[in-house]
Parts: structure tokens; sequence; C-alpha cells
């Protein structure tokens, strides 16, 4: 594109939207025109960055937005609900990493694929995206091996395991031909009986302020291999979401992956 990509931000007064506002201020390949917070929301009205020329106001829905070519949310399953059905009516790109969603959600976004292009990442971060190709030839060079994944996060994140953690149980899975449903087991408690062989195993732990770290562990007899990523910075996220948007715009309907953006950015 030749001109500045013409983004919205759905999700823009929490942790992640700002963040991204941090850093689209220095990001002459965007221009944000549309920022919107939850409904019930204080921030409705508001002006975002007093003193600029053109001062944006934050928007509690999707009624008076302007013509946008990428949505980049970070909500929740509401949120991105109301961002999607934006996106349908007007043919508009989207990027999310909410995680969480139910089957529904998952359903909709299945569909509306045929019509928009959609880009999706439980985790926007470029080191989890070489975790998951590290893990997933790990996983298929030590077929017994039994794997876990630990997943350690601030105390305010609402779902669990994380969404990174399950991509990552998925891509072992499909590397050793089987599916994360078959093989994943999320919890042990009482007499659990012996670890089931071929099993994939979740641990999560919660606490404090941690951005996110992801452990995959291959235990065999006698030695042990650790896949570790942690994220100390949520800008991180932000900044890959924003190179998956910048990819985004404009490519043809389909469901997209960080990897593709990866495999032609570099
Ligand atoms: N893929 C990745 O790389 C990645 C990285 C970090 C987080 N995440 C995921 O992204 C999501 C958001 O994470 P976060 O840490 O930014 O959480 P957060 O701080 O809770 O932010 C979510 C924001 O969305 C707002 N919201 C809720 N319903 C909305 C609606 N209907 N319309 C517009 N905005 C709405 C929330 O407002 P209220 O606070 O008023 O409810 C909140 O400000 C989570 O699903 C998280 O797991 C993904």
């Amino acid at each position: 594109m030749t001109r500045p990509v013409r983004l919205a931000i759905n999700g823009a007064s929490g942790r992640m939207g700002r963040a991204l506002l941090d850093l689209l201020g220095a990001d002459a390949r965007f221009t944000l025109v549309h920022a919107v917070v939850v409904p019930e929301s204080t921030r409705d009205g508001e002006v975002m960055f007093p003193g600029a020329a053109n001062p944006l106001r934050y928007a509690h829905d999707w009624s008076h937005a302007p013509a946008v070519d990428v949505v980049i949310d970070f909500s929740g399953a509401a949120g991105l609900a109301a961002a999607l059905d934006h996106c349908q009516i007007h043919g508009t790109a989207l990027v999310s990493g909410t995680t969480g969603l139910d089957a529904a959600l998952e359903a909709r976004l299945a569909e509306a694929g045929k019509h928009i292009a959609i880009l999706r990442a439980a985790n926007f971060s470029l080191g989890v995206a070489v975790l998951a190709r590290l893990l997933r030839s790990a996983a298929a060079a030590l077929p017994a091996w039994d794997l876990e994944i630990v997943e350690v996060h601030h105390c305010r994140k609402r779902d669990a395991p994380s969404g990174t953690a399950l991509a990552l149980g998925r891509a072992a899975a499909e590397a050793r031909q089987t599916t994360l449903e078959a093989a994943a087991v999320y919890r042990r408690d009482g007499q659990t009986g012996e670890r089931d062989e071929g099993s994939i195993g979740f641990a999560v732990v919660r606490g404090g302020d941690i951005v996110g770290e992801h452990t995959a562990m291959l235990v065999g007899h006698g030695e042990r291999l650790e896949l570790i990523h942690r994220a100390t910075d949520r800008s991180i996220f932000a900044r890959g979401a924003l190179q998956a948007a910048y990819w985004l715009a404009g490519r043809e309907p389909g469901h997209w992956q960080l990897d593709d953006v990866i495999a032609t950015s570099h």
C-alpha cells in the first residue's frame, strides 16, 4: 500500500490496546482511525493523543467508524464478535489475538475467513513462532518422550491454559500424527494413576505481573529437553500484531498465520 494503512483498535483501553497505542505514535505505516473501548467504559468520548493535529476520540462501538483497512482486536469474546460483525459487513481485514473463545465464535470466525482476510495468533511474538517450529521437530524426533507444557501468566489472565500453550500442544500433537483433543490432559488431582503414554500434559501457574512464560518439556529416561520462551515486555505482542496488520492489509480473504508473515518478512 502506498498510503498509510487505516487502522482500528478493538479493546483500546486494555493492556494490549494500550501497548498498541504506545507504538502507533511513532509508526508512519499506519493512521489510527478508530479505537473501541468496552461499551460501559468511562473512556467513551475521551480524546486520545491530546494535542495531536487530528485528535481521535475513543468510541464505544462501531456505529460511527470511518473506512478501515484492518482491525486489530485484543478484547474478549463479546468485543471480538462485535468487531467481526463490522469486518464482515465492510469486507475489512481482521487481526485478532483474543483467546479463550467458545466453539460458536470459533465456527463464526472459520466461516468468515471465506469472505475476509483473517490472521489470528494465540501469541504474536516471533520467539514463540520459532518455539512452535522447534517443538514440532522435537516432538516428531522423540515420539516416545513424555511431553508436558507449563505456562505462567499474570494474576489477571482470565483463561487457562493459555491460548499459546494450547497452540503449542496442537503443533506437537500434529507432529505426532494425533490431535490435541485425543492427547491433552488438563487436570491431575487425587488418584490419577500412571501417566497415559503419548498424552500431552498441561500445567498452569498464575501470579503477579508475569507477562507470559511457556515451557515445553520433553522427558525421556535419564534425560530431558526443555524449550522455554519468556516474554518480559508485552510490547513484543503489539509489535507482532502491527507487523501482521501491515502485512494483511489488502490481502485476499482466507485464514492467514503469523508464520506466513514471518516467512515473507525476512
Ligand atoms: N495473541 C497474543 O499475542 C496475546 C497477547 C496478550 C493478550 N492476548 C489476549 O488478548 C486478550 C486481551 O488481553 P489484555 O491483556 O489486553 O486484556 P485486558 O487488559 O483485559 O484488555 C481487554 C480489553 O478489552 C475491553 N473489552 C471488553 N469487551 C469489549 C467490547 N465489547 N468492545 C471493546 N472492548 C472490550 C476490556 O474492557 P474492560 O476492562 O472494561 O472489560 C479491556 O479493556 C485476551 O484474550 C488475552 O488472552 C493475546
